[in-house]
């Protein structure tokens, strides 16, 4: 069981908490890159309890600040944005993308102290379409983490955000938990239903998978893994990454190129954050059950299917079809893990062997929030961007006797020494 000391721990971000602050060692993706258009409209957004503003200056840089202007607290995202800057509009301050004031128009040269002011920004960096911020003391930040979803060229790579309302663990932790995927999202479908070779029939057939579960230096990982025919292991992998990344086996291993980051946006809304290839499984259903973005702290890529509308589910088709009558497998897994509540009280859990991945993973991010609370123990890998390459997830069958993690270790270096070959 989780104590309430470490749920605590676990759920809360804002500025000074544990979590908070660890969250603050990684950079987070926050942003599409097409939502900040040169010299376009600020945009306001929230990540870790704090609110901010983001904009695109005249040369092309972004900022991502504090939405208070420095002087008395006017929002910037009223500000004007022009000529490299942005300007407040309640007396004419003006800022750079990192905070410097640029000038102090209201107040005459010889009083000017534009030089000891600044606007609290935050270091933002692009990648193949999405902005990530680095919510840390900026000079400290690390490179951006190597994850191999986040270097596929963006015109190749599928992006989408998709605001989920509760906490940021519990929408991460379903990514980690492989059992419910053959009840939630295929709970109708038995092994007729799929196609006479999908590997990932056996998950309809044996719907109760024992598991391996590590840490390793960029987190926590398991194995689930079930009989296949011939007598073989159906084994699928999963990486949960610092601070708030999961690999889910969703692909096959050997072509495994995805990452899903359940971003904090504050204590009770998280924004997920999908990466992958075109041509994996799309997560265009996703975007095309969105409402229109608002310009409100939280008004970007709700979710049409919501708490109010039950998330449209049918009943009709609940008792005669698909397993929940909710459409889309997002939405499934939206409906479950909202109405858990805001914030899940573990205490009323009974957590079983299929949630040991759960466990081991509280655990880790508990040991090290404290230790960087205690005495400023960097966080697994926050110093170390290259160790996120070496995680993969996915699934594959091998033949019965090979021993964890042995399988995986082996059909990693195989898989990387293909990559490498078709690379040179
Ligand atoms: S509050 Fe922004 S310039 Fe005065
Ligand atoms: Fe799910």
């Amino acid at each position: 069981m989780t104590s309430k000391s470490d749920s605590e721990i676990l759920t809360r971000v804002g500025p000074g908490t544990p979590m908070g602050e660890l969250m603050r060692r990684y950079w987070l993706p926050a942003l599409k890159s097409s939502e900040l258009v040169t010299d376009g409209d600020p945009v306001r957004l929230r990540l870790l309890g704090e609110n901010l503003v983001s904009f695109r200056d005249s040369s092309g840089r972004i900022g991502v600040m504090d939405h208070r202007c420095p002087h008395r607290c006017a929002s910037l995202f009223f500000g004007r944005n022009e000529e490299d800057g942005i300007r407040c509009v309640y007396h004419g301050w003006k800022f750079d993308v990192d905070g410097n004031c640029l000038d102090m128009a209201n107040v005459p040269p010889h009083q000017d102290f534009k030089h000891k002011v600044k606007a609290k920004a935050y270091k933002a960096e692009e990648r193949n379409g999405v902005v990530w911020v680095y919510m840390g003391v900026a000079e400290d930040a690390p490179a951006l983490p190597d994850i191999a979803a986040t270097l596929i060229p963006e015109d190749e790579a599928n992006i989408a955000f998709a605001q989920r309302e509760c906490n940021w663990l519990q929408s991460m932790e379903g990514d980690i938990d492989t059992s419910h995927l053959n009840f939630l999202h295929y709970g109708s479908m038995g092994q007729g239903a799929f196609e006479p070779n999908d590997e990932t029939r056996f998950g309809a057939i044996h719907k109760d998978p024992e598991y391996h579960v590590r840490d390793t230096d960029t987190g926590t990982m398991y194995a689930a893994y079930r009989p296949a025919d011939q007598g073989n292991i159906y084994w699928r992998f999963a990486h949960f990454l610092f601070p708030c990344v999961a690999l889910a086996p969703f692909k096959p291993f050997d072509s495994y190129r995805m990452a899903r980051i359940w971003v904090p946006l504050d204590d009770t809304h998280t924004m997920f954050v999908t990466i992958g290839p075109k041509d994996g499984p799309g997560e265009s259903p996703i975007v095309d059950h969105l409402l229109p973005n608002s310009t409100d702290w939280l008004g970007r890529f709700r979710c049409a299917q919501q708490f109010s509308n039950d998330y449209e589910i049918d009943r009709e088709v609940q008792r005669t079809g698909s397993y929940t009558g909710i459409e889309g497998i997002h939405q499934q897994d939206q409906a479950v893990t909202e109405n858990m509540g805001a914030i899940t009280d573990h205490a009323w859990e009974h957590l079983a062997p299929s949630d040991q991945m759960i466990t081991a993973t509280r655990k880790r991010l508990v040991r090290a929030a404290k230790a960087l609370a205690k005495d400023g123990t960097p966080p697994p890998a926050s110093r170390d961007p290259g160790a996120f390459a070496l995680a993969r997830g996915g699934f594959f069958i091998a033949e019965k006797g090979r021993k964890w993690p042995e399988v995986y270790e082996q059909e990693l270096a195989a898989v990387q020494g293909t990559t490498k070959a078709a690379a040179e």
